[in-house]
């Protein structure tokens, strides 16, 4: 089931000029927890590598997708599943860079089942090419991991004339997992167990477009240069990515569908996720290096969405459309638990890729 919001709260409520940031609370304990990756409820921190979480997983007869595998949190991600068992397959644009990153997890774990796919999640027509062909290919798909993003990224369109953050981080995404969903429901039945979609968000979900600029969700001016912020269109990408989580859980749970759906925050990560930070690069370096200890190392940021794959359901954060952080639930904004919002933004895609069909 879906949670509802934190109690007393209305959804949207604190919607006035920040688009809902509802900023997460600070506090001196907290801080110390997080530097310190003293464990949570799930036993389990913000130091706790892919690897130990899925330590005790098995993940032999399993199948699951991870998009923006070429890199980054994606290539963790896919190697902490592969080194379990699990047949992975590497969905990335840029196939030759994803076969890198497969043979170099054959090299540390020979018995890796792992294959890289053509994905490009700023096209439509790729999406529909990936799920035709990975549909044709494979029987099964109990996982699908929506890592893949675009992060800070000047304003520019996707192949379909959409906005680039919400085309790749949203958009595609969307069409993937309403493509494959089928797959999703027949292996869930045959495995006797839901099949999960873990979606990467970010605590930047709390800083939406305003309500000046067409914000939270800019459904009418989405390709408007005007009033466009890469930093709050980033965000807006990571709002609709959470309201997609919850909106899929309701969806799922309406119909009876055996789907299991949870969003992440993976911390601050040292990737190549900042390469689009508009300072010059010493600056950059220079704040890198004084905020090193918050920062993660690719293990632990990929720690947490291999626990919302693979920790058992009953596990502290899951049971369906939570947010989790540092390997456990975590509180999200008010907005993103806003339904109608969540409807409104599902219904919205749905026309936007109906139009590409
Ligand atoms: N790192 C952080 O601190 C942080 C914090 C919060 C949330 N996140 C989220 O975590 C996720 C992974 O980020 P990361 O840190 O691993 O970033 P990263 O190192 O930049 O990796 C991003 C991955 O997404 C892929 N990608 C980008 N556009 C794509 C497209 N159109 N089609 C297919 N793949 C595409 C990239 O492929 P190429 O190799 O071809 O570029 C790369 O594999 C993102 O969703 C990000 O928003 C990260």
């Amino acid at each position: 089931m879906a949670p509802a919001p934190a109690k007393g709260a209305k959804p949207g409520a604190r919607y006035t000029t920040r688009a809902g940031a509802d900023d997460a609370e600070f506090t001196p304990l907290g801080a110390l927890q997080y530097l310190l990756g003293i464990p949570g409820p799930s036993g389990f921190g913000s130091r706790s590598t892919a690897g130990q979480l899925a330590a005790k997983w098995d993940g032999s007869g399993k199948v699951a997708i991870v998009t923006g595998s070429s890199g980054g949190l994606g290539a963790e991600t896919a190697r902490a599943l592969a080194a379990r068992g699990c047949h992975v397959v590497l969905a990335a644009r840029d196939v030759p860079k994803a076969s890198r990153v497969a043979a170099a997890i054959r090299a540390a774990h020979p018995a890796a089942s792992v294959e890289p796919m053509e994905l490009d999640l700023s096209s439509l027509a790729s999406v529909r090419a990936f799920a035709s062909a990975f549909a044709r290919k494979r029987r099964a798909l109990h996982l699908l991991v929506a890592n893949a993003g675009t992060v800070f990224a000047p304003l520019s369109m996707s192949k379909d004339g959409y906005e680039s953050a919400f085309a790749t981080n949203h958009l595609g995404h969307y069409l993937l997992v309403e493509l494959l969903k089928p797959l999703l429901i027949e292996s869930a039945r045959a495995a006797g167990a839901p099949s999960r979609v873990v979606v990467l968000s970010s605590e930047g979900h709390r800083h939406p477009p305003t309500p000046e600029d067409g914000g939270p969700i800019r459904f009418e001016r989405l390709n408007d240069p005007k009033g466009y912020s890469k930093l709050a269109a980033y965000a807006q990408s990571k709002l609709c990515n959470l309201l997609f989580c919850r909106e899929l859980q309701r969806r799922a749970d309406a119909a009876g569908e055996p789907l299991l759906c949870l969003a992440v925050h993976p911390g601050v990560v040292g990737t190549d996720a900042d390469r689009h930070v508009p300072l010059p690069g010493l600056l950059k370096r220079l704040l890198k290096l004084l905020v090193r200890p918050y920062i993660k190392g690719v293990p632990q940021g990929a720690a947490t969405t291999v626990y919302a794959a693979t920790a058992p359901i009953g596990a502290p954060g899951i049971s369906g459309g939570e947010y989790l952080a540092d390997c456990n639930p975590h509180t999200a904004s008010t907005l993103s638990h806003d339904a109608e919002l969540g409807r409104t933004l599902w219904e919205f895609s749905e026309r936007a890729v109906a139009r590409h069909a």
